[in-house]
């Protein structure tokens, strides 16, 4: 028996969504301007509009806001808030700061070092190129705080092929030991590197 609920006045059957992509992303900023300027100068990508308002639409709650939306390529939008009246943002401090980030895909290694050297001349801190073994990438932060990665594909179609059919038995490995699965260990292993 289909369960049929009421939304906007309309009988709907309740379905798992078919979600088509992320839509956006949003994290929190300092600044406003400084996110759109630093994003625009370092990465290319066009602010492209701004939702401000005193009050939160979805909670109704009052917190004045500046909501700027960014264009990173591909469809894809990052956006931003600045909160004013809330205290200064900080980190999760049981979270290494590796670990929560964006990642950015390029069109290939040449593009990544182009980046990189960008980056860098622009007085960026930049960790890499890092070898992924279907992917290799480099890591800086943003003046937020946030941690963003560049990234481009080097997989072939058999190395993706093994990731999926592996990825079943590692995470019920995983899931059972808290241990890392050495099944894939190719992935981080660079050809040529000393490490292998
Ligand atoms: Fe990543």
């Amino acid at each position: 028996m289909p369960v049929l609920t009421k939304v906007a006045d309309r009988d709907i059957v309740a379905a798992v969504p078919q979600v088509r992509r992320i839509h956006h992303v949003a994290y929190r900023c300092h600044d406003a301007k400084e996110t759109v300027d630093w994003y625009a100068r370092m990465l290319g990508f066009a602010y492209t509009n701004a939702f401000a308002e005193d009050t939160v639409p979805s909670t109704g709650a009052h917190d004045p806001y500046m909501h700027i939306f960014l264009d990173c390529g591909g469809g894809n939008v990052l956006a931003f808030f600045e909160l004013p009246e809330q205290p200064a943002m900080a980190r999760d401090p049981n979270t290494p700061a590796w670990v929560q980030h964006l990642a950015f895909e390029v069109d290939d290694f040449e593009t990544l070092l182009a980046a990189k050297a960008h980056l860098e001349a622009e007085g960026v801190e930049v960790l890499g190129p890092t070898w992924h073994g279907i992917f290799r990438s480099i890591y800086f932060f943003d003046p937020n705080g946030h941690r963003l990665e560049l990234a481009c594909n080097i997989g072939t179609a058999d190395q993706y092929a093994e990731l999926q059919a592996l990825a079943g038995p590692m995470l019920e490995e995983w899931s059972r030991t808290k241990r890392a699965p050495d099944s894939a260990k190719w992935l981080h292993v660079e050809p040529g590197s000393l490490s292998e």
